[in-house]
């Protein structure tokens, strides 16, 4: 296990480039299994978790070769043509690859798949995917009912209308890419939007994909053909440089090249609602399936904060960025609370736990609840030590708490954001003055 320490930092100032988005290279590393043709891919994602789904669209058939400048393409074997691996598939961190991938396997009739990871997945549950596929006609049988390593056995599928138990892209992409195998059309009913990435993707490679309200419907597609994908920056790791510049007075970043799909920017609306000074394409469109995802620049400058109240309806358009929000709220004028955030113990780790408990530490006044936490502002951070558990997101915070803290913060286990983000240290010292 490695440490790292973060002491109080100078602004931050400067042009930053978020490493490529972790969510849409996954989608390109299965949806370019599933192609018929080679589909090319430019920015995708050098990191722990997109490397495994590299890994595991190798071990079912699909040739994966780097080109020039940082594209890969990706020769797939068609919707239907997924090959038996020799052994599982080892789906190492990574919670995005383990619930997608079964949508896919599900269509492959007769054979079956055993998908495992590190022992932060054996802890986070696949009933939630086991579910529609099994109503559809795939067979999961998974550990105590629930958890990984499980088989995954595909069948003939047959088209759904599946209300979600909880706001999830995963679970909603899940069944959308067994939609696309499945007779008959299939249909999503979200209880809030959640992002919208597999949306998009489905409707550039012309899949008939639509959204009337909540309900997202796609018909049964024989042959896919992607063509180029493009990977923008990742908000979720622009997040913490956005903090960051937010809470250290005179700083100002200019975040270049982010996606900027609205299903991805809640916490860039926290962040202004709670005074940050935040330019930049944040507002929500006409719902509706757009083919491509929207890249823009953020400025981001410090400003007072004053407490805030996140709303359930918001959560799943902040999710990862959540632990940050307390964060923030440390340093806010008042309280600030996350409601309906249960699905933060389901994370990486148990994250209203670790963000209660890290963030306590460190000094704050902050309650957990049972579903979401609430912080009393005003008080700043000391410093200390914070135990990231395993959880990239809580070692990025631990550094962030670190720079704005009076004494420093040292982080234990600061080698897991290699899973989202393994250039943040270095990325974080070249925009810091000292
Ligand atoms: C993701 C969706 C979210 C998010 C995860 C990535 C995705 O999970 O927390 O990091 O790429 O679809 P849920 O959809 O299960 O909330």
């Amino acid at each position: 296990m490695t440490t790292a320490r973060f002491a109080p930092a100078g602004r931050l100032e400067g042009e930053l480039r978020p490493p490529a988005d972790k969510s849409i290279s996954h989608r390109a590393a299965i949806l370019g299994a599933m192609a018929d043709t080679p589909v090319t891919v430019r920015n995708y994602l050098v990191a722990a978790d997109t490397t495994s789904s590299l890994n595991a669209v190798r071990a079912l058939g699909a040739t994966v070769t780097n080109g020039a400048k940082g594209e890969l393409t990706i020769a797939g074997v068609g919707p239907r043509g997924a090959r038996t691996p020799d052994g599982p598939i080892d789906v190492g961190n990574a919670g995005t690859l383990m619930r997608l991938l079964p949508g896919w396997l599900a269509a492959q009739e007769g054979r079956a798949f055993v998908l495992d990871g590190d022992d932060s997945i054996r802890r986070r549950p696949v009933d939630r995917v086991a579910k529609p596929l099994g109503l559809m006609g795939a067979r999961i049988e998974a550990t105590e009912g629930r958890f990984p390593p499980f088989t995954v056995t595909g069948s003939a599928l047959e088209g759904i209308e599946y209300e979600l138990p909880v706001a999830s892209a995963q679970i909603k992409s899940c069944v959308l890419l067994a939609g696309l195998t499945a007779t008959g059309a299939t249909t999503v009913v979200e209880p809030v939007p959640s992002r919208d990435h597999t949306e998009r993707m489905l409707a550039a490679a012309g899949v008939r994909i639509t959204r009337a309200d909540d309900r997202v419907t796609v018909a049964p597609q024989d042959e896919l053909e992607l063509g180029a994908l493009h990977v923008p920056g990742d908000p979720s790791s622009a997040a913490f440089a956005a903090a960051a510049a937010v809470l250290v007075p005179r700083s100002r970043i200019v975040l270049e090249g982010m996606c900027a799909n609205w299903t991805r920017t809640g916490f860039f609306r926290i962040l202004q609602r709670m005074g940050g000074v935040v330019v930049g394409p944040l507002e929500e469109p006409e719902l509706g399936i757009r083919a491509s995802e929207p890249v823009a620049e953020i400025d981001v400058a410090h400003g007072p904060l004053v407490g805030t109240v996140v709303e359930p309806s918001e959560v799943p358009l902040a999710i990862d960025e959540l632990p940050l929000v307390a964060l923030l709220g440390c340093f806010a004028e008042g309280s600030t609370v996350v409601r309906g955030a249960s699905e933060l113990r389901l994370k990486e780790t148990d994250r209203i736990a670790a963000v209660v408990d890290g963030l306590r530490g460190l000094g704050a006044t902050i309650e957990a609840t049972e579903d979401g936490f609430a912080v009393e502002g005003g008080g700043g951070l000391r410093g200390g030590t914070i135990d990231a558990r395993g959880d990239h997101r809580m070692a990025m915070l631990g550094a962030i708490a670190g720079l704005v803290s009076r004494d420093g913060v040292e982080i234990e286990g600061a080698e897991s954001v290699a899973i989202s983000f393994p250039g943040f240290f270095d990325l974080l010292e070249s925009t810091t003055h000292r």
